[in-house]
């Protein structure tokens, strides 16, 4: 019989590992796992909200029915505030930093950032949506009241990152800078089991992942690099496929497992990209390097390395096979 291994003993299995470690980014991780769970189950009666909440989408207690994102938000943020491991929180649907006033959370060592739901306006058309988040460890003194230098840290400085995939199937992926692990959810016993152990993007791949529809507005080399995707090469396999699914977490998800790279440029109408630096690439880019594979922005700055101004900073991102983004890379140095 196969043995199952649960992402608690995972955890607990790899904490033995670090003779220092408290507990308390286990306790973290299970606030997310938590949290996860709930929004599983939401998600998937996400079509019946309209039948099930008929009386002008209120429910029983007269509240107004949230939106997706929004209860998104109250569970992680419930979550991880409870177990008192979190100093503060920063999150895309809060436009200032989450502190705490309990002498429990003043005392918490980590700050977390967050996309509660990324890819929100899939939800409405059944296709797969995300979470993603970031966690460090706080520059501020133990005990204080958190401070918005604990959340401008360059994404080198992440102790751990992750995402949660609710697609086909529910998935958990994160790194603890010691390699990327996938947890499948089996909602029939409740947990997240391992299904993808030390997961290695490929160095080259056949999937090119952007939105296409901005293509007049982005950067010459980025365009010349779409041109390249496009070109008949049997030795490169290409043209490459084109797939963009339009959440990050999914599209991420299928690169790093196939192969391929994810594109989002700047253009005319997002001149700084569009996605943000703190809780979207970030997380991404030290996953995918965990993985082996590279993020950079534009002009080609590894985006682990850029120092963060704001909290809600958007920033161009490439991100996928190392190869490809290699590829890319000298596509932008050439036009500019
Ligand atoms: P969010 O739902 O958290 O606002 O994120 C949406 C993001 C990201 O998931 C996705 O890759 C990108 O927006 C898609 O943008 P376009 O529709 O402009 O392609
Ligand atoms: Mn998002
Ligand atoms: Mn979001």
């Amino acid at each position: 019989m196969k043995m199952i291994k649960t992402l608690g003993e995972f955890i607990l299995d790899n904490q033995k590992e670090y003779p220092d470690a408290s507990g308390e980014l286990t306790s973290l991780f299970s606030s997310i796992r938590l949290a996860a769970k709930i929004l599983h189950r939401q998600i998937n009666k996400a079509g019946l909200v309209d039948i099930t909440g008929a009386a002008g989408a209120e429910n029983v207690q007269g509240e107004q029915q949230q939106k997706l994102d929004i209860y998104a938000n109250e569970h992680f943020k419930n979550a991880l505030a409870q177990r008192g491991v979190v100093c503060g929180i920063g999150s895309e649907e809060e436009e200032e930093y989450v502190t705490f006033e309990e002498t429990k959370n003043l005392d918490g060592r980590y700050v977390v950032l967050m996309d509660p739901l990324d890819g929100s306006s899939n939800i409405d058309v059944n296709v797969s949506v995300g979470t993603i988040f970031s966690v460090y460890q706080r520059i501020s003194p133990v005990g204080t009241k958190v401070t918005e230098a604990d959340f401008l840290q360059p994404g080198h400085k992440q102790v751990a990152a992750g995402y949660v995939i609710y697609g086909s199937s529910t998935m958990l992926v994160y790194s603890t800078g010691n390699g990327v692990n996938g947890f499948t959810y089996d909602s029939t016993i409740g947990v997240f089991a391992l299904s993808h152990p030390n997961l290695m993007v490929p160095e080259d791949g056949a999937i090119y992942s952007v939105n296409e529809g901005n293509y007049v507005h982005f950067p010459e080399g980025v365009k010349k690099y779409i041109k390249y995707c496009q070109e008949e090469d049997e030795s490169t396999q290409r043209p490459y496929t084109s797939r963009y699914i339009g959440s990050l977490v999914s599209d991420f998800h299928r690169n790093l497992i196939k192969g391929g790279i994810y594109l989002y440029p700047t253009s005319s109408r997002y001149p700084d990209g569009k996605l943000r630096l703190l809780y979207e690439c970030n997380p991404m880019a030290f996953l995918i390097e965990q993985a082996g594979g590279k993020a950079i922005s534009y002009p080609g700055k590894r985006i682990l390395d850029i120092e963060p101004t704001k909290l809600h900073q958007r920033c161009p991102l490439f991100v996928g096979s190392p190869n490809m983004v290699d590829k890319l890379a000298q596509f932008i140095e050439a036009a500019d």
